[in-house]
Protein backbone atom coordinates (compact mmCIF):
# COMPACT_ATOMS: atom_id res chain seq x y z
CA UNK A 1 0.00 0.00 0.00
CA UNK A 2 1.41 3.11 -0.89
CA UNK A 3 2.24 5.95 1.96
CA UNK A 4 1.77 9.60 1.50
CA UNK A 5 4.07 11.57 -0.68
CA UNK A 6 5.12 13.59 2.42
CA UNK A 7 6.13 10.35 3.94
CA UNK A 8 8.14 8.94 1.33
CA UNK A 9 10.03 11.73 0.03
CA UNK A 10 13.48 12.25 1.25
CA UNK A 11 13.59 16.09 1.74
CA UNK A 12 13.55 15.33 5.39
CA UNK A 13 17.60 15.74 5.68
CA UNK A 14 18.12 12.99 7.46
CA UNK A 15 20.68 11.68 4.98
CA UNK A 16 22.71 14.66 5.72
CA UNK A 17 26.19 13.91 7.21
CA UNK A 18 25.22 15.84 9.74
CA UNK A 19 22.79 12.95 10.62
CA UNK A 20 25.13 10.54 9.45
CA UNK A 21 27.80 11.66 12.09
CA UNK A 22 25.41 11.28 14.82
CA UNK A 23 24.39 7.23 13.74
CA UNK A 24 28.15 6.79 13.35
CA UNK A 25 28.66 8.00 16.77
CA UNK A 26 25.73 6.37 18.56
CA UNK A 27 27.37 2.93 16.86
CA UNK A 28 30.50 3.38 18.97
CA UNK A 29 30.25 6.02 21.26
CA UNK A 30 33.34 6.84 23.75
CA UNK A 31 33.45 6.27 26.91
CA UNK A 32 36.11 6.74 29.35
CA UNK A 33 36.11 3.29 31.04
CA UNK A 34 33.97 1.07 28.68
CA UNK A 35 34.81 2.56 25.20
CA UNK A 36 38.05 4.65 24.82
CA UNK A 37 38.99 4.18 21.69
CA UNK A 38 35.17 4.87 20.74
CA UNK A 39 33.82 8.02 18.60
CA UNK A 40 33.65 11.23 20.33
CA UNK A 41 30.72 13.06 19.88
CA UNK A 42 31.76 16.61 18.75
CA UNK A 43 28.53 17.48 16.65
CA UNK A 44 26.07 18.13 18.99
CA UNK A 45 25.11 21.27 20.21
CA UNK A 46 24.26 20.77 23.47
CA UNK A 47 25.14 22.90 26.86
CA UNK A 48 26.06 20.45 29.27
CA UNK A 49 27.72 23.01 31.38
CA UNK A 50 26.08 24.27 33.88
CA UNK A 51 23.74 21.72 34.69
CA UNK A 52 25.07 21.43 38.56
CA UNK A 53 23.64 25.03 39.11
CA UNK A 54 20.25 23.62 38.27
CA UNK A 55 20.82 20.36 40.28
CA UNK A 56 21.27 22.57 43.22
CA UNK A 57 18.44 24.67 42.85
CA UNK A 58 16.11 21.84 42.67
CA UNK A 59 17.78 20.28 46.05
CA UNK A 60 16.91 23.70 47.38
CA UNK A 61 13.28 23.89 46.00
CA UNK A 62 11.53 20.18 46.05
CA UNK A 63 7.90 21.68 46.49
CA UNK A 64 8.53 23.07 42.57
CA UNK A 65 9.46 19.68 40.98
CA UNK A 66 6.58 17.69 43.74
CA UNK A 67 3.88 19.71 42.24
CA UNK A 68 3.23 21.43 45.56
CA UNK A 69 2.67 24.69 46.34
CA UNK A 70 3.33 25.90 50.17
CA UNK A 71 3.56 22.24 51.14
CA UNK A 72 0.33 21.13 49.54
CA UNK A 73 0.02 19.19 45.73
CA UNK A 74 -2.19 20.68 43.22
CA UNK A 75 -1.22 18.03 41.05
CA UNK A 76 -4.93 17.33 39.89
CA UNK A 77 -4.90 21.11 38.94
CA UNK A 78 -1.77 20.69 36.99
CA UNK A 79 -2.82 17.28 34.98
CA UNK A 80 -5.88 19.01 33.72
CA UNK A 81 -4.82 21.74 32.96
CA UNK A 82 -5.23 22.06 28.69
CA UNK A 83 -5.47 26.24 27.65
CA UNK A 84 -2.81 26.25 24.47
CA UNK A 85 -2.03 30.10 25.76
CA UNK A 86 -0.05 28.88 28.60
CA UNK A 87 0.50 29.60 31.95
CA UNK A 88 0.79 32.89 32.58
CA UNK A 89 3.15 32.35 35.24
CA UNK A 90 5.25 30.81 33.11
CA UNK A 91 4.76 33.23 30.07
CA UNK A 92 5.90 36.08 32.60
CA UNK A 93 8.78 34.34 33.81
CA UNK A 94 9.94 33.25 30.36
CA UNK A 95 9.47 37.05 29.73
CA UNK A 96 11.82 38.01 32.23
CA UNK A 97 14.42 35.47 30.98
CA UNK A 98 14.47 36.49 28.01
CA UNK A 99 14.70 40.32 28.62
CA UNK A 100 17.43 38.94 30.72
CA UNK A 101 19.09 37.64 28.10
CA UNK A 102 19.56 40.67 26.26
CA UNK A 103 21.05 42.71 28.79
CA UNK A 104 17.31 44.07 29.37
CA UNK A 105 18.01 46.38 26.44
CA UNK A 106 13.94 45.68 25.53
CA UNK A 107 10.93 45.39 27.23
CA UNK A 108 9.37 42.10 26.40
CA UNK A 109 5.41 41.47 26.68
CA UNK A 110 4.51 37.67 27.71
CA UNK A 111 1.16 38.88 25.38
CA UNK A 112 3.36 38.41 22.39
CA UNK A 113 4.39 34.85 23.09
CA UNK A 114 3.63 32.00 21.76
CA UNK A 115 4.82 28.74 23.28
CA UNK A 116 6.02 25.85 21.49
CA UNK A 117 7.36 22.69 21.77
CA UNK A 118 10.81 23.95 21.34
CA UNK A 119 12.06 26.11 18.60
CA UNK A 120 11.83 23.25 15.50
CA UNK A 121 7.90 23.72 16.48
CA UNK A 122 8.63 27.52 16.69
CA UNK A 123 10.50 27.45 13.44
CA UNK A 124 7.73 25.31 11.48
CA UNK A 125 4.73 27.19 13.05
CA UNK A 126 6.34 30.29 11.76
CA UNK A 127 6.79 29.47 8.52
CA UNK A 128 2.96 27.95 8.42
CA UNK A 129 2.35 31.49 8.78
CA UNK A 130 3.95 33.50 6.79
CA UNK A 131 4.25 31.06 3.76
CA UNK A 132 2.64 28.70 0.95
CA UNK A 133 4.18 25.58 -0.25
CA UNK A 134 6.26 26.69 -3.18
CA UNK A 135 7.09 30.04 -1.58
CA UNK A 136 10.75 30.97 -0.76
CA UNK A 137 12.82 32.18 2.39
CA UNK A 138 16.48 33.32 2.04
CA UNK A 139 18.70 31.90 5.02
CA UNK A 140 22.26 33.13 5.42
CA UNK A 141 24.69 30.73 4.45
CA UNK A 142 26.27 28.62 6.75
CA UNK A 143 23.47 27.94 8.54
CA UNK A 144 22.04 25.07 11.08
CA UNK A 145 21.14 21.62 9.09
CA UNK A 146 17.83 21.66 11.22
CA UNK A 147 16.89 24.10 9.04
CA UNK A 148 16.24 21.84 6.19
CA UNK A 149 14.11 19.56 8.18
CA UNK A 150 12.41 22.08 10.34
CA UNK A 151 11.48 25.00 7.55
CA UNK A 152 11.10 23.45 4.63
CA UNK A 153 10.20 19.60 5.01
CA UNK A 154 6.11 19.90 6.07
CA UNK A 155 5.76 23.38 4.90
CA UNK A 156 7.01 22.73 0.84
CA UNK A 157 8.60 26.12 1.24
CA UNK A 158 11.76 26.52 -0.15
CA UNK A 159 15.37 27.83 0.96
CA UNK A 160 17.38 30.22 -0.90
CA UNK A 161 20.91 30.37 0.67
CA UNK A 162 22.65 34.20 1.16
CA UNK A 163 26.01 33.13 0.60
CA UNK A 164 28.63 34.49 2.76
CA UNK A 165 31.73 34.50 2.31
CA UNK A 166 35.01 34.00 4.68
CA UNK A 167 36.48 36.89 2.99
CA UNK A 168 34.52 39.27 5.80
CA UNK A 169 34.14 36.35 8.04
CA UNK A 170 30.71 35.12 6.73
CA UNK A 171 28.82 38.52 7.32
CA UNK A 172 25.97 39.44 5.14
CA UNK A 173 25.95 42.39 3.03
CA UNK A 174 23.41 43.45 0.67
CA UNK A 175 24.96 41.88 -2.46
CA UNK A 176 25.06 38.48 -1.01
CA UNK A 177 20.74 39.49 -0.35
CA UNK A 178 20.28 41.04 -3.75
CA UNK A 179 22.27 37.72 -5.47
CA UNK A 180 19.82 34.97 -2.99
CA UNK A 181 16.62 37.50 -4.02
CA UNK A 182 17.33 37.23 -7.82
CA UNK A 183 18.42 33.68 -7.50
CA UNK A 184 14.80 33.13 -6.54
CA UNK A 185 13.32 34.86 -8.73
CA UNK A 186 14.84 33.01 -11.58
CA UNK A 187 13.47 29.88 -10.37
CA UNK A 188 9.94 31.67 -10.03
CA UNK A 189 9.80 31.28 -6.55
CA UNK A 190 8.12 33.96 -4.75
CA UNK A 191 10.42 35.19 -1.10
CA UNK A 192 8.80 35.98 1.64
CA UNK A 193 10.96 36.23 4.39
CA UNK A 194 14.87 36.16 5.61
CA UNK A 195 15.44 33.74 8.37
CA UNK A 196 18.02 34.47 10.32
CA UNK A 197 20.42 32.73 13.62
CA UNK A 198 21.66 35.23 15.63
CA UNK A 199 23.62 34.24 17.72
CA UNK A 200 24.74 32.05 14.47
CA UNK A 201 24.77 28.62 14.50
CA UNK A 202 27.09 27.50 12.98
CA UNK A 203 29.59 30.35 13.40
CA UNK A 204 29.02 31.51 17.26
CA UNK A 205 29.37 35.12 16.17
CA UNK A 206 26.64 37.95 16.91
CA UNK A 207 25.52 40.00 14.27
CA UNK A 208 26.87 43.75 14.09
CA UNK A 209 24.27 46.86 14.38
CA UNK A 210 25.24 47.52 10.85
CA UNK A 211 24.17 44.18 9.61
CA UNK A 212 20.86 44.17 11.24
CA UNK A 213 19.83 47.86 10.07
CA UNK A 214 21.17 46.32 6.55
CA UNK A 215 17.99 43.52 6.98
CA UNK A 216 15.47 45.66 8.21
CA UNK A 217 16.42 47.99 4.98
CA UNK A 218 16.03 45.17 2.75
CA UNK A 219 12.53 43.43 4.44
CA UNK A 220 11.75 47.12 3.89
CA UNK A 221 12.66 47.25 0.63
CA UNK A 222 10.82 43.81 -0.46
CA UNK A 223 8.19 44.10 2.17
CA UNK A 224 9.01 40.75 3.12
CA UNK A 225 9.45 39.36 6.79
CA UNK A 226 12.18 38.50 8.95
CA UNK A 227 12.52 35.90 11.48
CA UNK A 228 15.55 36.15 13.81
CA UNK A 229 16.26 32.49 15.67
CA UNK A 230 17.90 33.94 18.95
CA UNK A 231 18.06 30.34 20.85
CA UNK A 232 21.63 31.34 21.57
CA UNK A 233 21.65 34.88 23.01
CA UNK A 234 22.43 33.44 26.45
CA UNK A 235 25.24 31.83 25.38
CA UNK A 236 27.17 35.16 24.38
CA UNK A 237 30.77 34.84 26.28
CA UNK A 238 32.56 37.52 25.16
CA UNK A 239 32.54 41.23 23.24
CA UNK A 240 30.96 42.54 21.07
CA UNK A 241 27.79 42.30 23.12
CA UNK A 242 24.56 40.29 21.66
CA UNK A 243 21.79 42.90 19.75
CA UNK A 244 18.80 41.15 19.04
CA UNK A 245 16.82 42.18 16.48
CA UNK A 246 14.07 43.60 19.32
CA UNK A 247 16.79 46.09 20.31
CA UNK A 248 17.33 47.41 16.86
CA UNK A 249 13.59 48.12 16.15
CA UNK A 250 13.49 49.63 19.41
CA UNK A 251 16.03 52.27 18.47
CA UNK A 252 14.90 52.92 15.24
CA UNK A 253 11.66 54.13 17.29
CA UNK A 254 9.62 51.03 15.04
CA UNK A 255 8.77 54.32 12.98
CA UNK A 256 6.69 52.21 10.50
CA UNK A 257 4.47 49.74 12.59
CA UNK A 258 4.15 47.72 9.14
CA UNK A 259 7.74 46.58 9.68
CA UNK A 260 8.05 45.84 13.40
CA UNK A 261 4.40 43.61 12.23
CA UNK A 262 6.90 41.77 10.14
CA UNK A 263 9.63 40.69 12.58
CA UNK A 264 9.52 38.03 14.61
CA UNK A 265 11.69 36.69 17.11
CA UNK A 266 12.38 32.45 18.18
CA UNK A 267 13.63 31.75 21.10
CA UNK A 268 13.80 28.37 23.27
CA UNK A 269 15.74 27.32 26.67
CA UNK A 270 17.47 24.42 24.85
CA UNK A 271 20.67 26.12 24.59
CA UNK A 272 20.96 29.04 26.94
CA UNK A 273 19.71 26.81 29.65
CA UNK A 274 20.56 23.07 28.30
CA UNK A 275 17.10 21.94 28.44
CA UNK A 276 16.57 20.33 24.71
CA UNK A 277 14.77 17.58 26.18
CA UNK A 278 12.41 19.89 27.75
CA UNK A 279 11.14 21.22 24.51
CA UNK A 280 10.52 24.68 26.00
CA UNK A 281 10.64 27.24 22.88
CA UNK A 282 8.62 30.54 21.59
CA UNK A 283 7.89 32.90 19.32
CA UNK A 284 7.57 36.61 19.72
CA UNK A 285 5.68 38.89 17.76
CA UNK A 286 3.64 41.83 17.89
CA UNK A 287 1.66 40.63 14.97
CA UNK A 288 -1.84 40.07 16.11
CA UNK A 289 -2.30 37.77 13.40
CA UNK A 290 0.65 36.02 13.74
CA UNK A 291 -0.01 35.63 17.73
CA UNK A 292 -3.61 34.41 16.92
CA UNK A 293 -2.55 32.10 13.99
CA UNK A 294 0.19 30.75 15.54
CA UNK A 295 -1.71 30.64 19.12
CA UNK A 296 -3.97 28.10 17.17
CA UNK A 297 -0.95 26.22 15.71
CA UNK A 298 0.80 25.58 18.86
CA UNK A 299 -2.12 22.79 19.86
CA UNK A 300 0.14 20.54 17.62
CA UNK A 301 3.00 21.06 19.83
CA UNK A 302 2.61 22.36 23.40
CA UNK A 303 4.67 22.91 26.42
CA UNK A 304 3.29 20.02 29.25
CA UNK A 305 2.06 21.46 31.98
CA UNK A 306 4.56 20.17 34.80
CA UNK A 307 7.19 21.52 32.58
CA UNK A 308 5.81 24.76 32.30
CA UNK A 309 5.52 25.22 36.15
CA UNK A 310 8.63 23.79 37.30
CA UNK A 311 10.31 26.72 34.56
CA UNK A 312 7.81 29.27 35.03
CA UNK A 313 9.27 28.57 39.92
CA UNK A 314 12.98 28.29 38.54
CA UNK A 315 12.63 31.26 35.80
CA UNK A 316 11.13 33.30 38.70
CA UNK A 317 14.14 33.25 40.92
CA UNK A 318 15.90 36.16 39.44
CA UNK A 319 19.07 35.69 41.81
CA UNK A 320 19.13 32.12 40.33
CA UNK A 321 18.66 33.16 36.95
CA UNK A 322 21.10 36.17 37.22
CA UNK A 323 24.05 34.24 38.34
CA UNK A 324 23.24 30.94 35.64
CA UNK A 325 23.38 33.57 32.94
CA UNK A 326 26.73 34.96 34.29
CA UNK A 327 28.33 31.61 35.41
CA UNK A 328 27.67 29.94 32.06
CA UNK A 329 28.93 32.71 29.92
CA UNK A 330 32.32 31.99 32.35
CA UNK A 331 32.49 28.38 31.76
CA UNK A 332 31.71 28.62 27.68
CA UNK A 333 34.52 31.16 27.63
CA UNK A 334 36.68 29.14 29.09
CA UNK A 335 35.51 25.95 27.24
CA UNK A 336 36.24 27.71 23.96
CA UNK A 337 39.55 29.05 24.31
CA UNK A 338 40.58 25.58 25.40
CA UNK A 339 39.08 24.47 22.32
CA UNK A 340 40.65 27.49 20.07
CA UNK A 341 44.23 27.13 21.42
CA UNK A 342 44.38 23.43 21.36
CA UNK A 343 43.68 23.27 17.47
CA UNK A 344 45.61 26.28 17.58
CA UNK A 345 48.48 24.29 18.51
CA UNK A 346 47.52 21.59 15.77
CA UNK A 347 47.73 24.31 13.02
CA UNK A 348 44.61 24.87 12.77
CA UNK A 349 42.35 28.27 13.07
CA UNK A 350 38.94 29.24 13.72
CA UNK A 351 36.58 31.96 12.75
CA UNK A 352 37.14 34.37 15.67
CA UNK A 353 33.79 33.64 17.70
CA UNK A 354 32.32 35.26 20.79
CA UNK A 355 29.02 32.81 21.39
CA UNK A 356 27.39 29.55 20.85
CA UNK A 357 28.73 26.26 21.89
CA UNK A 358 31.10 25.71 18.63
CA UNK A 359 33.43 27.06 16.65
CA UNK A 360 33.68 27.15 12.95
CA UNK A 361 36.98 25.79 12.21
CA UNK A 362 39.37 26.34 8.77
CA UNK A 363 40.73 23.22 7.78
CA UNK A 364 41.19 24.14 3.91
CA UNK A 365 44.93 23.58 4.30
CA UNK A 366 43.82 19.95 4.63
CA UNK A 367 41.90 19.06 1.95
CA UNK A 368 43.20 17.44 -1.02
CA UNK A 369 41.28 19.76 -3.79
CA UNK A 370 39.05 22.80 -3.09
CA UNK A 371 36.07 20.57 -3.49
CA UNK A 372 33.20 19.11 -1.21
CA UNK A 373 34.32 15.90 -2.19
CA UNK A 374 37.84 16.55 -0.63
CA UNK A 375 35.43 17.60 2.50
CA UNK A 376 33.79 14.65 2.48
CA UNK A 377 37.16 12.90 2.27
CA UNK A 378 38.23 14.60 5.32
CA UNK A 379 35.52 14.20 7.68
CA UNK A 380 35.39 10.57 6.79
CA UNK A 381 38.99 10.22 8.14
CA UNK A 382 38.50 12.55 11.21
CA UNK A 383 35.12 10.49 11.87
CA UNK A 384 36.77 6.89 11.21
CA UNK A 385 40.24 7.34 12.20
CA UNK A 386 40.66 9.76 14.37
CA UNK A 387 37.44 9.05 15.94
CA UNK A 388 35.69 12.66 15.89
CA UNK A 389 32.43 13.51 14.81
CA UNK A 390 32.13 16.91 13.51
CA UNK A 391 30.37 18.76 10.67
CA UNK A 392 31.23 19.56 7.44
CA UNK A 393 30.24 22.67 6.32
CA UNK A 394 28.59 21.70 3.46
CA UNK A 395 26.12 19.85 5.98
CA UNK A 396 25.49 23.87 7.01
CA UNK A 397 25.76 24.47 3.17
CA UNK A 398 28.84 26.69 3.63
CA UNK A 399 29.65 27.55 0.12
CA UNK A 400 33.52 27.09 0.60
CA UNK A 401 34.82 23.38 1.17
CA UNK A 402 36.88 23.30 3.98
CA UNK A 403 35.26 24.65 7.16
CA UNK A 404 34.00 22.09 9.88
CA UNK A 405 31.75 23.42 12.91
CA UNK A 406 33.56 21.62 16.05
CA UNK A 407 30.66 21.26 19.73
CA UNK A 408 33.04 22.28 22.93
CA UNK A 409 30.18 22.44 25.37
CA UNK A 410 28.56 18.72 25.44
CA UNK A 411 31.59 16.79 26.40
CA UNK A 412 33.38 17.59 29.41
CA UNK A 413 37.19 19.05 29.66
CA UNK A 414 39.00 15.94 29.72
CA UNK A 415 37.49 14.17 27.10
CA UNK A 416 38.11 17.83 24.56
CA UNK A 417 41.60 17.11 26.09
CA UNK A 418 41.97 13.74 24.36
CA UNK A 419 40.05 14.71 21.24
CA UNK A 420 42.95 17.38 20.56
CA UNK A 421 45.38 14.83 21.30
CA UNK A 422 43.88 12.39 19.22
CA UNK A 423 43.78 15.48 16.19
CA UNK A 424 47.92 16.22 17.04
CA UNK A 425 48.56 12.62 16.41
CA UNK A 426 46.49 12.06 13.32
CA UNK A 427 48.01 15.26 11.61
CA UNK A 428 51.48 14.96 12.78
CA UNK A 429 51.25 10.92 11.19
CA UNK A 430 49.34 11.91 8.27
CA UNK A 431 49.94 15.78 7.15
CA UNK A 432 53.10 16.70 8.96
CA UNK A 433 54.47 18.54 5.53
CA UNK A 434 51.36 20.47 5.28
CA UNK A 435 51.88 23.87 6.94
CA UNK A 436 48.69 26.53 7.59
CA UNK A 437 48.74 28.50 4.53
CA UNK A 438 47.61 31.75 4.84
CA UNK A 439 44.74 31.90 2.68
CA UNK A 440 44.83 35.26 0.61
CA UNK A 441 41.59 36.89 -0.94
CA UNK A 442 41.59 35.02 -4.41
CA UNK A 443 41.26 32.00 -1.99
CA UNK A 444 38.44 32.54 0.05
CA UNK A 445 36.48 34.50 -2.51
CA UNK A 446 36.69 32.02 -5.68
CA UNK A 447 33.22 29.69 -3.92
CA UNK A 448 31.67 27.33 -5.85
CA UNK A 449 27.70 28.30 -6.12
CA UNK A 450 25.59 26.12 -4.17
CA UNK A 451 23.28 24.15 -6.64
CA UNK A 452 19.73 24.99 -5.11
CA UNK A 453 18.34 21.43 -4.82
CA UNK A 454 14.79 22.11 -5.12
CA UNK A 455 12.91 19.16 -3.28
CA UNK A 456 9.36 19.72 -4.98
CA UNK A 457 10.49 19.26 -8.39
CA UNK A 458 11.84 15.95 -7.22
CA UNK A 459 8.89 14.45 -5.25
CA UNK A 460 6.79 16.65 -7.62
CA UNK A 461 4.65 18.01 -5.06
CA UNK A 462 3.75 21.28 -6.60
CA UNK A 463 3.04 21.14 -10.79
C1 LIG B 1 19.53 27.72 15.18
C2 LIG B 1 18.72 26.62 15.80
N1 LIG B 1 17.38 26.70 15.77
C3 LIG B 1 16.63 25.73 16.31
C4 LIG B 1 17.20 24.61 16.91
C5 LIG B 1 16.30 23.58 17.53
O1 LIG B 1 16.17 23.88 18.92
P1 LIG B 1 15.11 23.16 19.87
O2 LIG B 1 15.84 22.08 20.60
O3 LIG B 1 14.65 24.24 20.83
O4 LIG B 1 13.99 22.65 19.05
C6 LIG B 1 18.59 24.49 16.97
C7 LIG B 1 19.21 23.31 17.58
O5 LIG B 1 20.37 23.04 17.46
C8 LIG B 1 19.38 25.53 16.40
O6 LIG B 1 20.71 25.48 16.44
Amino acid sequence: MALSRKASCNSHGQDSSYFLGWQEYEKNPYDQIQNPTGIIQMGLAENQLSFDLLESWLAKNRDAASFKRNGTSFFKELALFQDYHGLPAFKKALADFMAETRRNKVSIDPNKIVLTAGATSANETLMFCLAEPGDAILVPAPYYPGFDRDLKWRTGVEIVPVQCSSCNGFKITTAALEEAYETARILNLEVKAIWITNPSNPLGTTMTQGELNLLIRFITLKQIHLVSDEIYSGTVFSSPEFVSILETLDERKCKNEKVCDRVQVVQSLSKDLGLPGFRVGAIYSSNETVISAATKMSSFGLISSQTQHLLASILSDKTFTRNYISENRKRLKKRHKMLVSGLHGCGISCLESNSGLFCWVDMRHLLHANTFQAEMDLWRRILYEVKLNISPGSSCHCAEPGWFRVCFANISEETLTISITRLKTFLSANYANVSKKTTNSKDCCSRKKWTLQLPFQERGLVE
